[in-house]
């Protein structure tokens, strides 16, 4: 395994990687999620590159980007271990020149859910994976449907602008009571670690309904919201149900339907999601 750490070295080591290459881009401190993506990506190519990049340009202003969480060292032997053959990891200087100016805005997708919580965010996100893109050449990038949202936006980002490579959407990992992993669940107390388990359970509580027949996302809505009212860590920030494809609002389960939604346990903001396959 290499680690090179600037776009030319990185440059040279990928000429010398023969046959197809799998990206797996994180911000590191990797988790068995990010695992997952890994050990997907070696399944389904000759070699895995995997970048980790803590990226400014993603975090707004009190969203504790100085804070990140990083262990390079850790991160490499995860990674030794699982095969991989290539690592970036980039200090930012090396993505953002002095006086960095252009960006990759993708339009009405990257507005809601996330996006109308976290402005700038997505802008963040595209511009810095059509870099990560641009400098590893992947034939196939690998993302978790744990951050769907971000899945679609790379997705419309890759078909809107002729990228020649393949995007793969992973299956959350979750922890044995349903709460999805995340490097975030480790800022919760102990309490809030158990008050976090509602994501899950208000979404799998949704799911059952549906199941039952019921197709109104106003009910399922309602099941949500009332087993978060019911945690008293826990303050709502958004539930949405939502066409899987375009991410607009449905009145009706009748097609693919992401339900998804953020939630405020203490001062640490959770994400979560899942997908009902319509009728
Ligand atoms: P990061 O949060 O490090 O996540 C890297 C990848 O791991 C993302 O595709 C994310 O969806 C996936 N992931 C995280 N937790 C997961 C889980 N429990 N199960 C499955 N996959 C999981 O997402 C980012 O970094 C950044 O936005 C990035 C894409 C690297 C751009 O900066």
């Amino acid at each position: 395994m290499k680690l090179l750490e600037s776009v030319v070295e990185f440059r040279r080591a990928r000429a010398e990687v023969p046959g197809s290459l799998g990206l797996v881009p994180t911000m590191g401190f990797l988790h068995r999620g990010h695992m997952a993506l890994v050990k997907r990506a070696r399944e389904e190519n000759d070699s895995v590159a995997v970048s980790i990049f803590i990226n400014p340009t993603q975090f707004g202003p009190s969203e504790g980007y100085q804070t990140y969480p990083r262990d390079l060292r850790r991160d490499l032997e995860l990674l030794k271990a699982e095969g991989v053959k290539l690592v970036f990891a980039p200090p930012p200087e090396e993505i953002y020149l002095p006086g960095f100016d252009t960006w990759v805005e993708v339009g009405a997708l990257a507005e809601r859910l996330e996006g109308a919580s976290r402005p700038d965010h997505f802008r963040g996100v595209a511009t810095v994976v059509m870099k990560l893109f641009n400098i590893v050449r992947p034939d196939r990038a690998y993302f978790g449907q744990k951050d769907a949202q971000q899945v679609r936006v790379i997705e419309k980002m890759v078909a809107d602008l002729d990228l020649c490579l393949e995007v793969v959407a992973v299956a959350t990992v979750r922890e044995p009571d349903g709460l999805a992993i995340s490097s975030r669940n480790t800022h919760l107390s102990p309490e809030e670690r158990k008050a976090a388990t509602v994501l899950w359970s208000s979404l799998s509580a949704a799911r059952d309904r549906w199941a039952q027949g019921e197709a109104r996302a106003r009910i399922l809505k309602k099941v949500i919201v009332s087993t978060i009212d019911k945690e008293p860590l826990a303050r709502l920030d958004y539930v949405s149900t939502a066409d899987s494809k375009s991410l607009e609002e449905v009145d009706t389960i009748d097609r693919p339907t992401l339900v998804s939604l953020a939630v405020w346990i203490g001062k640490t903001r959770l994400i979560d999601n899942v997908t009902l396959a319509g009728r």
